[in-house]
C-alpha cells in the first residue's frame, strides 16, 4: 500500500478520544495516509476534541488559528491542506465552528468518523466544508476496518455513550445514548490486538462498567462476564478498564477483581464530591457512604487495589461544609491518584442554571486544598512501594536514552536504567522489579532477574 500522504492527529480529551484518533488513522490508511507527529506541511490534520471542560473549546480556536497560516502556505504553494475537527466539540458546536472558521474542510462527531473516505472524497471534489454530526443507523464500529499495530499496551472501546445525565456533563449529549459492542466483536478486536503484540488491553467506555453486549446466544453479557472470557486469551497479560461510575460496580465485576489475578488492581472510579447534598444535585444517583461500602467490598475481593477518582469543586450550591464532607471523604479513602477539576458551566446542562454559582476564588482555594491532599496520598502510596518487588510490564516507546519505561499493577509508570540494546528483550515482558525509589509521579527500579533479559 502506498502512503504517501502526511496525516497529522491532534488529540484532547480522554480515553475514547484516544482510541478514535487511532481508528480514524485506520480508516483513511488505505487512502495513503500516513501519521506523522507534526501538522507542519501534512496534507491532512484532524482535530480530536474535548467538550468536558470551557477551556478545551478556547484551545480549539486556538489551535486552528495556527493551522489556517499553515494551510494558506500550502495553498500558495498550489498544495492542499486538509482541516478537520472531530470530536465531541465538533458534535456539540458544528454549526458555530463552520461560522467562526470556515476554513476548516470538514466537521464530524464520534459516530461518524467511519465516513471518512466518503468525506475526504466530498472536499477534495467540491469546494465548501463537510459537516457530519448524526447519530447514524448503522454502529461506526461495524464498518471500522481491524485495528492495525497498536503496540504492548492496547485500548479496545467497549461501550459508549451514557445515559446517566449528570447535571454537569456534556457527555451524554455529545456521545448519545449507551451503546454497548456484541461480546464475540469485542474478542475477535481483542484476539487481533494481542495478535499484534499487545499485552495489556484496557477496556474503555464513558460509562464502561455500564456495558452489557448481547452475545449471538441472545445473553446479555456485563463486563464482568466479558472479562472472565477475555482472561482466557493466550499471551494476554493483563486487562484493565476504564472509566466506571459507582452505581455500576455489580458484584460479579467484583467477583472479576477477586478471581483474576491479570484483572489489575487498579480501579478509577469517579465520585466526584464526598457531600450527599452535592452528589444529589449532580445527579451521580448515590450517597457517600454508598461509595464508601463499596471500595470496602473491593478492597475484601481484591486487597490490593490501589483506587483513583475524579473531582468537581465548586458545584453550584456547594457550601463550605459540603466541601470538608469531600476532604473527609478523601482521607477516609486514601486515593493513589486522582484528577480534580474547577466546576465549569457548561451551556445546556442542568447544573449551568442552578444557583448560587460559587466564586472562582472560592473554586480556585478549594481545588488547592483538594489538590494537596491527594499530592501527598499519592505520594504517600508510591513511597509505600519502596523495597518491595512488583511487576512491571514494559510498553516502553524508546524515548528516554538509558532508561525503559513501563507500567506497575497500579498504573504507576515505572522505569529501570538499561542500555538501548537490552529494549528488544525487555519491552513487552512483565518482570519483576524491586522499587528503589519513588518520585510523585513514577517509580524507579531494578530488575530482580537478569539471566535472560539483561
Ligand atoms: N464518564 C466518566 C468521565 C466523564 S468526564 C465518569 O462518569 O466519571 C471526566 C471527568 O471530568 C468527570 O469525572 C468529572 O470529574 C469531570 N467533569 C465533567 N464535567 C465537568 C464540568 N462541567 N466541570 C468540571 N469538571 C467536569
Ligand atoms: Fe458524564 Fe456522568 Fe455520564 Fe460520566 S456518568 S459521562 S460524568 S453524565
Ligand atoms: Fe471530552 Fe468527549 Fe471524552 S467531551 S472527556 S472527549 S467523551
Amino acid at each position: 500500500m502506498k502512503q504517501d500522504k502526511k496525516l497529522h492527529i491532534k488529540t484532547w480529551g480522554c480515553q475514547m478520544n484516544v482510541y478514535d484518533s487511532g481508528r480514524m488513522a485506520d480508516v483513511v490508511a488505505p487512502l495513503g495516509y500516513a501519521p506523522s507527529d507534526e501538522a507542519e506541511g501534512a496534507d491532512m490534520v484532524i482535530l480530536n476534541t474535548c467538550h468536558i471542560r470551557e477551556k478545551a473549546t478556547d484551545k480549539l480556536f486556538s489551535e486552528l488559528g495556527r493551522l489556517r497560516v499553515m494551510q494558506e502556505e500550502k495553498a500558495a504553494k498550489g498544495e492542499r491542506m486538509i482541516v478537520a475537527v472531530a470530536g465531541c466539540v465538533a458534535q456539540a458546536e458544528g454549526a458555530e465552528i463552520q461560522r467562526r472558521a470556515p476554513y476548516v474542510d470538514m466537521i464530524f462527531g464520534p459516530q461518524t468518523y467511519h465516513q471518512l473516505p466518503e468525506m475526504i472524497a466530498r472536499v477534495t471534489r467540491e469546494t465548501g466544508g463537510v459537516l457530519n454530526t448524526e447519530f447514524p443507523a448503522e454502529p461506526k464500529f461495524d464498518a471500522l476496518p481491524r485495528q492495525r499495530a497498536s503496540g504492548v499496551s492496547a485500548f479496545l472501546s467497549v461501550q459508549e455513550g451514557c445515559d446517566k445525565f449528570c447535571t454537569y456533563c456534556v457527555v451524554p449529549y455529545t456521545r448519545g445514548v449507551e451503546y454497548s459492542r456484541s461480546p464475540e466483536a469485542i474478542i475477535a478486536e481483542a484476539e487481533n490486538l494481542v495478535a499484534g503484540g499487545a499485552r495489556e488491553i484496557t477496556l474503555l467506555g464513558q460509562n464502561v462498567n455500564a456495558f452489557h453486549g448481547e452475545g449471538k446466544d441472545g445473553a446479555l453479557w456485563k463486563l464482568g462476564r466479558l472479562f472472565y472470557r477475555l482472561a482466557e486469551i493466550p499471551n494476554l497479560k493483563r486487562l484493565r478498564y476504564m472509566t466506571s461510575h459507582p452505581g455500576d460496580m455489580d458484584d460479579e465485576l467484583i467477583a472479576a477483581h477477586r478471581d483474576l489475578p491479570m484483572l489489575m488492581p487498579f480501579l478509577h472510579l469517579p465520585v466526584q464530591s464526598g457531600s450527599d447534598a452535592i452528589l444529589e444535585a449532580m445527579n451521580r444517583k448515590h450517597k457517600a457512604d454508598d461509595y464508601r461500602r463499596l471500595i470496602e467490598k473491593l478492597r475484601a475481593a481484591r486487597p490490593d487495589i490501589a483506587v483513583s477518582s475524579d473531582f468537581i469543586v465548586g458545584f453550584p450550591g456547594e457550601t463550605n461544609a459540603d466541601f470538608a464532607a469531600t476532604i473527609q471523604l478523601v482521607r477516609d479513602i486514601g486515593f493513589a491518584q486522582a484528577f480534580s477539576f474547577k466546576y465549569s458551566r457548561r451551556p445546556g446542562t442542568p447544573a449551568a442554571a442552578m444557583i448560587p454559582q460559587i466564586a472562582e476564588d472560592v473554586k480556585d482555594a478549594r481545588l488547592q486544598e483538594l489538590q494537596g491532599l491527594l499530592r501527598d496520598q499519592q505520594t504517600a502510596f508510591n513511597q509505600s512501594l519502596v523495597g518491595k518487588t512488583i511487576q512491571v510490564l514494559f510498553d516502553d516507546d524508546g524515548r528516554h536514552e538509558g532508561q525503559i519505561f513501563g507500567r506497575s499493577p497500579f498504573m504507576q509508570s515505572a522505569y529501570i536504567d538499561a542500555p538501548a540494546a537490552a529494549r528488544p528483550r525487555i519491552v513487552g515482558q512483565e518482570l519483576d522489579v524491586t522499587i528503589t525509589e519513588a518520585r510523585p509521579n513514577s517509580l524507579k527500579g531494578e530488575l530482580v532477574i537478569q539471566k535472560d533479559v539483561a
